[in-house]
């Protein structure tokens, strides 16, 4: 169901996008698969800036008489075509679901969905904010007669879908919160943020355009993007680095003189090589720091270490307990999260025994590729920004 790139006007037209300079919208390429045959459908795009970069996954799940969207994707020209295909099998989008209250990167694309499907009913996490300005809904797109709140106005599909929260957590800045939900025909437990299985090569939605693995794959800013297996597998493992860790402990930053020396480098003078600048390099293998990430994981699943240092530092508790909640529904068969690989194999059991290993084992470390971000999260503590009490 791949569909070609598309950047028309309308696709740009959303209020806020001058906030967002460097939100890459319109360049968005989308790959459609379906993860469960008549079931559910994955839409996926490559979200972030620079850098940092991570898949991101709208679900589209069949419901009765049509579909429910769980965590909005960019509604691309392409999104828009592949929807209606879909509408067009199974009936009319009723629901549209924002099924976190942080997560940016899932919220951004919301206002712009609701206006291309505009008698879809608009569900929201409650809590959301907006920095540095936390604005009313309506101020940010969100339509106002047809938004309502998870939990507090009911819940979606509520005889086909069980739903469950995790959080609320007091960040400080705002609040962490998100909505899972188990998928009764399917067995598919959607999931945002909580927990994720990275890919172990790269994921199909590079094959779109492998340019982001090719920059990352390279040592230095001086090096052209050369287009092999082996240098797209490199990348991949790099990138996940960085939006694992922000800044891997394999991670060096040259000195300046050394980055501009490299700039502007024959073969290297286009933005497809950001002209050269690269200012990092790596000090040791990627290869091996990739593979200790991986090795944290239960059966491919884990939580993303920018998440579990940032975000859950002092609440692992609260955590093992909606696991433990969530090992309790009967009929969960898939995990479905909103970033990387997915639908990935679950069961109650191994609910459980995530919730057991995250107990036993030691919890958002400080040291090695962690250090980066404890010193963040020490950094937030000690100037307030963040609570430092245990949340249980
Ligand atoms: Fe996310």
């Amino acid at each position: 169901m791949e569909a070609s790139p598309d950047s028309s006007p309308a696709d740009q037209r959303w209020p806020w996008w001058p906030l967002l300079p460097l939100y890459p919208y319109g360049r968005k390429r989308t790959l459609v698969r379906e993860l469960i045959p008549d079931q559910l459908w994955s839409f996926e795009q490559l979200q972030g800036v620079f850098y940092v970069a991570v898949p991101i996954r709208m679900t589209v799940v069949r419901v009765r008489g049509g579909l429910m969207l769980y965590a909005s994707a960019a509604p691309t020209g392409e999104v828009r075509r592949a929807l209606r295909d879909l509408e067009a099998r199974f009936g009319p989008v009723q629901s549209i679901v924002l099924p976190t209250a942080s997560g940016l990167e899932h919220k951004l694309p919301v206002p712009p969905l609701a206006r291309a499907f505009p008698q879809a009913q608009v569900w929201v996490t409650p809590g959301q904010w907006s920095f540095p300005l936390s604005l009313p809904l309506p101020w940010l797109g969100f339509p106002a007669k047809r938004t309502r709140v998870l939990g507090e106005d009911g819940f979606p599909h509520g005889d086909e879908l069980q739903w469950s929260s995790l959080g609320p957590l007091d960040l400080g800045l705002g609040r962490f919160q998100e909505f899972a939900c188990l998928h009764k025909a399917s067995g598919a437990l959607l999931m945002t943020d909580a927990l994720v299985a990275i890919n172990q090569e790269p994921p199909e939605l590079f094959n779109l355009d492998p340019t982001p693995l090719l920059f990352h794959a390279r040592d230095r800013g001086d090096q052209p993007l050369i287009d092999t297996p082996e240098q797209r597998q490199k990348g991949w493992e790099r990138l996940a680095l960085f939006a694992s860790f922000l800044r891997p402990e394999a991670l060096e930053v040259p000195p300046l003189s050394a980055l501009l020396a490299r700039a502007w480098h024959p073969g290297c003078r286009d933005p497809r090589s950001y002209f050269g600048i690269y200012p990092f390099q790596w000090a040791s293998s990627s290869t091996a720091a990739f593979a200790a990430l991986q090795a944290q994981a239960v059966d491919r699943l884990l939580v993303a270490p920018v998440l579990e240092r940032l975000v859950f530092p002092r609440a692992r508790p609260v955590v093992v307990r909606w696991l433990r909640e969530l090992s309790q529904w009967e009929g969960v068969r898939w995990i479905v999260p909103a970033h990387y690989d997915a639908p990935i194999p679950c069961s109650p059991e191994l609910l459980g025994r995530l919730a057991h290993a995250f107990e036993q084992r030691p919890w958002a470390p400080e040291d090695g590729n962690w250090e980066y971000l404890a010193n963040l999260d020490q950094l937030l503590v000690r100037t307030g920004v963040v609570p430092s009490e245990p949340l249980e």
